[in-house]
């Protein structure tokens, strides 16, 4: 089990403490008996304060998704707790899992696939409304038009039909489907890994003006760091099932603390040619092992170059390592991760220590946002 990473005090929407979700595998035809698990999640800890955006990043199968699912119970826990706003998600039920399930909601992958195509994009958006008995029939529709201009589309696109938007409008029409109830908490599971990248910067820049607009605090899940960098105030670096580093989104990228996140990084182009040309990307052998049978002690130690240079320590094997405060506010681990500070890797991965002349990037380059500037509406009171 991890150990919480303090959020700010006194204004935690989410607690997320040992939460494991794991998926039994059954054998047999007529009598089936339980052969394993699928180990999805296995220990996951975090905090999340109100308007904050916490990155989930880590390879594809590693966890992220379910773990998103689990938050806003498409999932149960089969361990754990998720503590939303003070009430524990897996003890509601009936009317109040209704309420709770009004106040976090979901931005999926695939614009393509989350959307009925046998529905006009008025239906989709104001389908949430009609779920919850939100207002009469006519502020519904009232509210759908506002909803559509808030996410910089049309009002009047609301009787078309989703095979007539492209990608990036695809995921503003999921986005307004989410702000429908007014939730306080989102989770955006690869919200732009299915768009061009110019589209990404446009669905990236709505959703931190929504954020700014109405304080919605994000989970923002993606497989690679460099999306989840430019909008996440901290990252949870997860690794089969476990998050291996917690650190604000800035530590995370100057000076990475787990091998896993050295490697990651590595991965991530820089955009100063100078230190691009003294990078090296670490190279990972092998895929991500299977989660029904994890590797034993760290999960990481079959493609761990830092055991590998340690000369193949067997407290790697034996023993789970436990998440450490190796710095103020950053979760790691690694038993060994005092010697990833300041490595050769560390530094090739980031950039530095490699001459530079151009300063460093600050912040996501914005490409232009035609659909829409800014919002045009507020989520209607009571609505
Ligand atoms: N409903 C399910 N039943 C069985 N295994 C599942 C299910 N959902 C996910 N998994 C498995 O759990 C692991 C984690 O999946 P997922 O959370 O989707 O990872 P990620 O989002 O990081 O790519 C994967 O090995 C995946 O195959
Ligand atoms: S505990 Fe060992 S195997 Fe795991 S990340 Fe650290 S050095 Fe690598
Ligand atoms: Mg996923």
């Amino acid at each position: 089990m991890t150990k919480p990473a303090e959020a700010a005090p006194g204004d935690t929407l989410l607690r997320v403490d040992g939460l494991k979700v794991w998926f039994p595998i059954t054998e047999g035809l007529i009598f089936q008996h339980h052969a394993g698990d699928v180990r999805a999640v296995d220990g996951v800890s975090f905090d999340l304060a109100r308007g904050e955006t916490l990155g989930l990043v880590g390879e594809s199968g590693c966890g992220k998704s379910t773990t998103g699912r689990a938050i806003v119970r498409l999932y149960r826990a089969t361990a754990g707790s998720i503590v939303f706003d003070g009430v524990d998600v897996a003890t509601v039920e009936g009317q109040a899992l209704q309420r709770m399930r009004r106040r976090m909601q979901m931005i999926f992958q695939d614009p393509y696939a989350s959307l009925d195509p046998r529905q006009t994009v008025g239906s989709i958006v104001r389908e949430p409304l009609d779920v919850h008995g939100v207002g009469t029939s006519s502020e519904r529709r009232e509210r759908v038009g506002e909803l559509l201009a808030t996410v910089g589309l049309n009002p009047a696109f609301g009787s078309r039909y989703p095979h007539e938007f492209s990608g990036g409008q695809r995921q503003r029409i999921g986005v307004a489907r989410a702000l429908a109830l007014q939730p306080e908490l989102i989770v955006a599971d690869e919200p732009v890994s299915a768009l061009d990248v110019s589209i990404q910067a446009q669905i990236i820049n709505l959703l931190e003006r929504l954020q700014a607009s109405f304080g919605l605090t994000y989970v923002f899940i993606a497989h690679d760091l460099s999306v989840v960098r430019h909008v996440s105030n901290r990252i949870a670096v997860m690794y089969l099932g476990r998050i291996v580093e917690l650190a604000s989104s800035v530590e995370l990228n100057e000076r990475p603390l787990h091998p896993y996140t050295v490697a990651l990084l590595s991965a991530v182009p820089v955009p100063d040619p100078a230190r691009e040309l003294n990078r090296r990307r670490i190279i990972l052998q092998g895929d991500v092992p299977s989660p029904v049978n994890p590797p034993s002690g760290c999960h990481f130690h079959t493609r761990c170059w830092l055991r590998e240079r340690l000369g193949n320590p067997e407290r790697c094997v034996a023993e789970v390592p436990a998440a450490r405060d190796i710095a103020p506010g950053r979760l790691v681990a690694c038993h060994f991760a005092e010697d990833v500070d300041g490595s050769r890797e560390q530094r090739q991965s980031t950039g530095q220590g490699a001459p530079s002349t151009a300063p460093a990037p600050s912040s996501y380059a914005p490409a232009p946002d035609p659909a829409g500037s800014a919002p045009t509406a507020s989520p209607a009171p009571g609505a």
